[in-house]
């Protein structure tokens, strides 16, 4: 028989691997309130312009990887492939432009990007990422760089590399372009198809090219020449990491996907993600409200991929949060008997303790089975006899201990935090 699939590139995230994924969420806003940053949540699409206009008309997202669809009057909307020009809108449609306060926010959810799927790389994927508006101060730059290391630290994930480079400003970027077409224009025939066409484009990117055949030509090109003004802001960056002794490394090959960088451009990889070897990226983005025909107000983020990260961590055979073990399985027989277990369990839940039955009307035996494979620390057995006298069989699965017990105990004899031992029910039996 087939079954429906998960479109290619997307996946479940099944109840085994979640625990990793609460766990990552969970540390990652701990860690951005420390740093003074506050959620935000923007929606799954917005107009496809927000998009084409931010990113870059030559980046791939742009080019070939957006999921756009027509909605029901025709409007051109995008799923979005990327957080920082939703937060960036919704910066500007709330006004918080108006505040002379930093803007410190964060985000998590899906992102969609209709990328050839591999090892780390989907088409539905999630991000967790963090945007700081309204200073042009290298220490921010700085300051997100080290915010990504805390996190993975706290997380568990050390063995990363940080690389950072300068792409430039309005002022320096023409030049930088003209330098690289100069470098490369004698091997134009020999590279790659999507790297001719960057070429009068957008040459950068083709220092982001994978393939061997550019590689070839861009691995020995010189340090590309950046203005004064951001050759000081690069030099203040280092300083504020050497500071806070992050290891970085320098890379002037390295050049983001996407259109919006200015100044510091920043990667963390790690060895163990293969091809793909990027959790986080990030950078400095001082034209991009302008862009939005915001004010002049400059910015900083990054964001990192949580399938990368779980990945790294499922290598180190860390599974997160174990799965919590019901804390009592009633299994009953009969109408009168259900009566009262739904009732008991509503009282039982509120009270805060994890409580199932049986809902397929099944044997006491099958019963008795299911709440061993749930794990239960104790059954409350309800027979026809027992729902008549308002009782239960409470049966210890870890002692074997069985005592009958009015319907109305139950929640006392099933204290939250109450070791499931016979010391404890020893304990108990004193009091
Ligand atoms: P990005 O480098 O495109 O930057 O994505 C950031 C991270 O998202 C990557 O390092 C990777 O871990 C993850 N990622 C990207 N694409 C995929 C994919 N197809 N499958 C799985 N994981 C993926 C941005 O998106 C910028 N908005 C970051 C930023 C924030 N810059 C400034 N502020």
């Amino acid at each position: 028989m087939t079954f429906f699939q998960a479109p290619r590139g997307t996946r479940d995230i099944m109840p085994g691997e979640i625990g990793l994924w609460q766990y990552i969420e969970d540390t990652a806003v701990r860690i951005f309130e420390l740093y003074n940053y506050h959620e935000i949540r923007t929606p799954l699409f917005e107009q496809t312009e927000l998009f084409t206009r931010s990113i870059g008309s030559t980046s791939d997202i742009v080019e070939k990887e957006m999921y756009t669809f027509s909605d029901r009057k025709g409007r051109s909307l995008t799923l979005r492939p990327e957080g920082t020009a939703c937060v960036v809108r919704s910066f500007l449609e709330h006004r918080l432009d108006k505040t002379d306060l930093l803007t410190k926010l964060f985000y998590r959810g899906p992102m969609f990007r209709y990328e050839r799927p591999q090892l780390g790389r989907f088409r539905q994927f999630h991000q967790i990422g963090a945007e700081c508006l309204g200073s042009r101060n290298p220490m921010l730059d700085s300051e997100m760089i080290s915010l990504g290391i805390h996190l993975f630290d706290d997380i568990g994930l050390s063995d990363l590399t940080v690389k950072v480079n300068s792409v430039g400003c309005a002022v320096c970027r023409p030049v930088i372009r003209e330098q690289l077409r100069e470098f490369l224009g004698d091997h134009l025939e020999k590279l790659c198809d999507d790297c001719k066409r960057r070429f009068d484009k957008n040459p950068l990117r083709i220092l982001d090219c994978k393939k061997p055949e550019c590689q070839k030509y861009t691995a020995g090109l010189p340090t590309l020449t950046i203005c004064q003004d951001c050759g000081d802001h690069f030099n203040a960056v280092q300083e504020y990491l050497d500071a806070m002794n992050i290891n970085f490394e320098v890379d002037s090959h390295l050049v983001r996907g996407l259109e919006y960088y200015t100044k510091t451009a920043f990667e963390i990889i790690s060895p163990d993600l293969g091809a793909q070897n990027a959790i986080c990226g990030g950078g400095r983005y001082d034209k991009l409200v302008e862009t939005m025909d915001g004010p002049n107000i400059p910015a900083v983020g990054f964001a990192f991929g949580i399938e990368r990260a779980v990945m790294l961590l499922q290598q180190l055979s860390l599974t997160g949060k174990p799965y919590e073990e019901l804390t009592l399985y009633i299994a009953g027989t009969g109408h009168q008997a259900s009566i009262q277990a739904i009732s008991l369990m509503d009282e039982l839940r509120r009270g805060g303790l994890r409580v199932d039955t049986d809902t397929a009307g099944r044997s006491l035996k099958a019963q008795m089975k299911s709440a061993n494979k749930l794990g239960a620390k104790y059954v409350l057995i309800m027979g026809e006899g027992e729902a008549e006298k308002q009782v239960g069989q409470l049966k210890n699965m870890q002692s074997g201990v069985q005592e009958t017990v009015p319907l109305s105990q139950v929640a006392q004899a099933l204290l939250p935090g109450l070791p499931c031992t016979e010391e404890a029910d020893a304990e108990k039996d004193k009091r």
